[in-house]
């Protein structure tokens, strides 16, 4: 299957990848066996080292601009998103990296707009009266301008998985490889394929709405979330955005299946909350993605919507991974960058996470410290940022 580095691969990487695919299926044949080299060369991207004085004036879009990291995710997203089938879906998925707008909010330019859906969607238990009309309609730069570059947007909120400047691209990407790794393997193991259009697509527009609703505060950290329906508001206001663009319900189920399985009971009454709140922000009608009693999904429930959220499920370890590696940085930025408690819940401390984490990934810097200890993570932080 194509991999993320596929298109980066030089003739010496591609020998030394082909070799390792070799030993490993050796070692152990497997259908997953010609992927396990992509994620070791993904950890060896040139890192650029700058001193604590540099760092500590930069913004999130520069350190998006100084990393090499999310850069093979991006050109992964944006060859799946050229090569989508629909000359529709391919314009729509190829802007969204380009220029990541909600053309939702063409039908709500003013705040008086604006508050007639807060008001719907408060009338109709989805927020809460002490929800702001700027957590559900966060700032943005006008119709068709986007608050924020795709390649600098976090892939979550702050305090969760990925929220580092090019967070977006690896969530998206590593979503994406896993769901379609395990498309391919069910049609190894069933004979059958799915709709990989439909699944390709629906990943590749799931999060387009974090660069504006996760906008980087002058601190370097981020707006806070609202939730809609109890999720967050980039979720529904994304699942809003494919509705208002009038695109096929099976991918507009397929993305709004991203947060949770849509098992009957409990999780598709969340799923059916979702789409029934992102319905008024679009203004259409819920009933075309709903099924007959609308209080499910569309029957049957399609696959596709299962992988999305297989895909989407990355978060349940890179959440954990970035609150622990968030939390051992602290030490280290305390003994080596002389941060007082005050600097650790402020601009300093999180200049200096957000730009390890972009340069290196709090997943990589988190391996490092459980593999080798705490030294070693210190020696790794200190390469990158040089203390004064
Ligand atoms: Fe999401
Ligand atoms: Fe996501």
């Amino acid at each position: 299957m194509e991999k993320i580095l596929d298109k980066k691969f030089g003739r010496r990487g591609f020998l030394k990848a082909a070799a390792a695919g070799v030993a490993a299926a050796a070692l152990a044949p497997s259908i997953l066996g010609d992927m396990r080299h992509a994620h070791a060369e993904v950890r060896n991207f040139p890192v650029k080292s700058a001193t604590w004085s540099e760092v500590k004036k930069m913004t999130p879009q520069q350190m998006a601009e100084s990393t090499k990291l999310y850069q093979p995710c991006f050109d992964y997203l944006m060859d799946k998103a050229k090569n989508l089938k629909d000359s529709n879906l391919r314009k729509i998925a190829v802007d969204g990296l380009k220029n990541p707008v909600s053309r939702v909010l063409e039908r709500v330019p003013s705040k008086s707009d604006k508050q007639k859906v807060y008001n719907k969607l408060l009338d109709a238990g989805y927020i809460k009266s002490s929800d702001t009309l700027e957590g559900v309609f966060p700032p943005d730069k006008g119709v068709g301008k986007a608050p924020a570059s795709f390649e600098a947007a976090p892939g979550g909120g702050w305090g969760g998985h990925h929220a580092y400047p090019g967070g977006l691209s690896e969530h998206v990407a590593t979503d994406l490889q896993t769901a379609l790794a395990i498309e391919e393997i069910h049609q190894q193991a069933y004979g059958y394929s799915k709709d990989v259009e439909t699944l390709t697509a629906a990943i590749l527009l799931h999060d387009n709405t974090k660069p504006w609703i996760f906008q980087w505060k002058k601190d370097n950290s981020l707006l806070p979330e609202t939730k809609i329906a109890g999720t967050g508001c980039h979720h529904v206001q994304a699942i809003a955005d494919v509705m208002y663009r009038g695109l096929d319900p099976k991918l507009v189920v397929a993305l709004a299946d991203s947060h949770t399985p849509p098992r009957p009971g409990k999780e598709e009454a969340q799923v059916v909350g979702w789409i029934k709140a992102a319905a008024i922000i679009a203004g259409v009608d819920a009933s075309k993605y709903l099924g007959p009693t609308g209080e499910t999904i569309p029957l049957p429930r399609r696959a596709e919507g299962f992988l999305v959220n297989l895909g989407d499920g990355d978060w349940v370890l890179t959440g954990p991974v970035n609150v622990a590696t968030n939390d051992v940085l602290k030490k280290i930025a305390k003994k080596v960058y002389k941060m007082s408690d005050k600097d650790l819940s402020g601009k300093p401390f999180f200049t200096l996470r957000d730009y390890l984490f972009s340069q290196r990934s709090d997943m990589a810097l988190f391996q490092i410290w459980c593999d080798q200890g705490e030294d070693a993570l210190e020696a790794e932080v200190k390469k990158i940022v040089k203390p004064e």
